[in-house]
């Protein structure tokens, strides 16, 4: 009987050490509609998993033990008898939370998204370009020639959105933290402006450069990002955040006494925006093609971090790794 691998929260923790483990259960027999996929590489979501092992995302049930991960391309191996669409062999991404951390997975053939072949370009398109062309499209409505500024601008989904964003002709300006990340950032040939902020400080930068200028800001960092962006946007400026890395791992979020946020947008017509890629799944299909035919005509570059991870349990030592802020492009495992 062939056995399963799989990466499974145990108890809830803010440390994966502590909040998972690996375990090896046997695969069941399939159902007619299922198809049995070997997972070849899968993404690491770092920032959401610490949510998720800790319990706190509000949207997910969590029964334990429960494997996590999101994304994965794969084979499938095996079929059951009314799945008429799939063949052995063919090459497939899955995007489902709860899914993606483990050796073989069983989905229904509906859900299965082909791909040309199984590589970390196609797993880092699908969902991270995804939720890249989605937050620009629905919630920065991105405009041609706009000014926008991007943090993170480095990671899986950072260096999406500064391509996609150089494809409208817009003016880019791109943040990071470390000299590998600003030479990858440099090979987009999108970037207008660089600034590393361990070599220069974002509020004097933007403040002087950007002033009232900034139509789009499209924040993953929070707190004194967040303040730097709000603080220099133009009038109907929208500042989207899609992810909030240095909030989510502390017991609360930073409490301030401040004046509520609408009294640095208000007279400018500003607003500040949030993105959350399952809300817009019905634009899933459409966004998978813009990306795929994209990267097909070389219009695209997809940058995988070039750290090797191998193994299951070498998800663990991934997510260590980008949540550390060291990953250049999208952090892969290879199974
Ligand atoms: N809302 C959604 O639906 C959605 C969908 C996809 C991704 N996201 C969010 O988008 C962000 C990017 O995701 P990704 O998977 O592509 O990751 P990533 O950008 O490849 O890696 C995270 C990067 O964030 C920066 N960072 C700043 N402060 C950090 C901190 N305290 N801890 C960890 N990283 C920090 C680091 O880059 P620098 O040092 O260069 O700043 C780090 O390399 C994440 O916040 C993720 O949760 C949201």
């Amino acid at each position: 009987m062939k056995l399963n691998k799989q990466l499974v929260v145990k108890q809830f923790s803010s440390e994966i050490t502590i909040a998972s483990d690996v375990i090896e259960k046997p695969i069941p027999v399939l159902w007619e509609n299922d198809v049995l996929i070997k997972n070849i590489y899968v993404g690491i979501n770092a920032l959401y998993d610490r949510e998720l092992y800790q319990g706190r995302v509000p949207y997910i049930d969590i029964d334990l033990p429960y494997v996590f991960g999101v994304e994965a391309v794969g084979v499938v191996i095996e079929v059951g008898k009314n799945v008429k669409n799939v063949a052995l062999g063919q090459a497939v991404s899955t995007v489902k939370v709860g899914t993606a951390y483990q050796e073989y997975q069983i989905i229904k053939q509906e859900d299965v998204i082909k791909i040309p072949e199984a590589t970390p370009e196609y797993l880092t398109l699908n969902p991270t370009g995804v939720s890249a062309y989605l937050a620009l499209k629905n919630v920065a409505e991105l405009k041609d020639g706009e000014i926008i500024i991007v943090s993170a601008a480095a990671g899986g989904l950072g260096h999406i959105v500064v391509q996609l964003a150089k494809h409208k002709k817009c003016h880019v300006v791109a943040i990071c933290g470390t000299k590998e990340k600003v030479e990858l950032l440099k090979s987009l040939n999108s970037c207008d402006r660089i600034i590393n902020y361990k070599e220069e400080k974002i509020a004097e930068v933007l403040s002087k450069e950007y002033s009232n200028k900034i139509d789009v800001g499209f924040d993953s960092v929070g707190t004194y990002m967040f303040d730097a962006f709000l603080q220099n946007l133009a009038p109907l400026g929208r500042l989207v955040v899609s992810g909030l890395a240095t909030e989510l791992n502390a017991p609360y979020f930073e409490k301030r006494e401040a004046t509520r946020v609408y009294e640095s947008i208000y007279w400018k017509g500003a607003s500040v925006r949030c993105f959350m890629n399952h809300l817009y799944r019905e634009q899933h299909q459409e966004a998978r093609n813009y990306l795929f035919d994209l990267y097909q005509k070389g219009e695209l570059r997809v940058k995988v971090d070039q750290t090797t991870f191998s193994g299951i349990e070498s998800i663990i030592e991934a997510s260590e790794y980008l949540l550390a802020g060291k990953s250049c492009g999208k952090v892969v495992v290879r199974l």
